[in-house]
């Protein structure tokens, strides 16, 4: 089965066609990036009419790479949700609309199954069952996942999700949208000693989350560098250093617990912040110690992208789902 992948949940348009038997044929990501940036920020207008213009020129651009023509098409997957309602709108009216008219079954898919399922996308790729640790700029979640649509919620945040306290602080420190891979740049000169920001939740049982007093520990950090007029550009690297060793760490912990009460010996990240470095780096080495496998999709395959949800949508609908004529995008979607 060769399925259409489309991806519109909010500032990138993500297109890819998936055959399960020759795997990715082609995948292509439009970013908004330099649309957004001006306003420090995804502004949800502007992202739905860029959609409208750059969908259907990437599908074409994704056919003409695989050198397919559309009659080759068995299956359209579109992002039905969670995500910017407006942009969401657009992916999902094309994706239907062209299943309808090229006489194919469409299903939507929810955004955070294609990043969970992702990693299965890469050689060699995990056996079931695992626990995936989803950290994008929407959740933050600890998944066990035992089969495709057998998903148990471990924790998650009860807050800021990982990327979103990445972008905070990232703006605190008067860095440019988007925040997290800047930030993180911008760690790489920072000294891991000077400050230490706190591991939240992590003294006590259980495996949710909690990031957003890691912005205000940030702020008060950036206070007191000021009163200390130190080096400014330096004590900007030291916090992001510091904030950047303090979530990872966090993931870090509750990873391995999750491994160890669930008994499972693989664990996957995904989702935007998993592109992170030092987050691949240690999460690899402290699993490993633990005799289980860390796996990740490669960066390009960890932000958004239209292969996830080919992929995604390839595996239910050769179960046999489909959706109705009527398309129903969801800005919120519990998974
Ligand atoms: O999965 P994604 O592309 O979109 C959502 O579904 O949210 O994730 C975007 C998030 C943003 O918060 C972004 O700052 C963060 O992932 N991110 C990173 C890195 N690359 C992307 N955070 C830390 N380090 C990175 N290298
Ligand atoms: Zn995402």
């Amino acid at each position: 089965m060769r399925v259409l992948g489309i991806e519109t949940s909010c500032d990138e348009t993500g297109v890819a066609i998936f055959d399960d038997q020759q795997g990715l044929m082609a995948h292509a990501v439009y970013s908004q990036v330099d649309i957004h940036a001006a306003y420090g920020g995804v502004v949800p207008e502007l992202a739905s009419r860029d959609h409208i213009r750059k969908t259907l020129p990437l599908i074409r651009q994704v056919l003409d790479e695989a050198g397919l023509d559309k009659g080759s098409i068995d299956g359209v997957a579109y992002t039905a949700g969670p995500g910017l309602i407006g942009a969401l709108l657009v992916g999902s009216a094309i994706g239907r609309s062209l299943a309808w008219g090229w006489k194919v079954p469409a299903i939507g898919v929810h955004h955070m199954e294609g990043h969970l399922l992702a990693p299965l996308l890469e050689e060699p790729s995990p056996q079931l069952p695992f626990v995936a640790l989803l950290v994008s700029g929407g959740h933050t979640q600890l998944v066990d996942v035992t089969g495709i649509g057998r998903y148990r919620i471990l924790g998650e945040s009860l807050d800021d999700a990982a990327g979103e306290a990445f972008d905070k602080t990232a703006k605190l420190l008067e860095l440019p949208y988007p925040g997290g891979p800047e930030l993180a740049k911008l760690a790489e000169h920072g000294d891991p000693g000077r400050f230490r920001f706190p591991r939240p939740m992590t003294d006590r049982p259980g495996l949710d989350f909690s990031f957003s007093g890691l912005k205000t520990f940030a702020l008060n950090s950036i206070k007191t560098a000021l009163a200390e007029s130190t080096d400014p550009d330096q004590a900007r690297a030291d916090i992001a250093r510091a904030f950047e060793e303090a979530v990872v760490d966090t993931l870090v912990i509750k990873c391995r617990r999750a491994l160890r009460e669930t008994g499972r010996k693989r664990l996957i990240l995904a989702g935007g912040v998993s592109a992170n470095r030092r987050l691949r780096e240690r999460m690899s080495t402290a699993i490993a110690a633990e005799g289980g496998e860390a796996f990740y999709p490669q960066p390009a395959l960890c932000t958004d992208n239209g292969a996830m949800i080919a992929f995604a949508g390839c595996q239910r609908l050769r179960a046999g789902q489909h959706e109705p004529l009527v398309f129903k995008p969801r800005a919120r979607w519990p998974m």
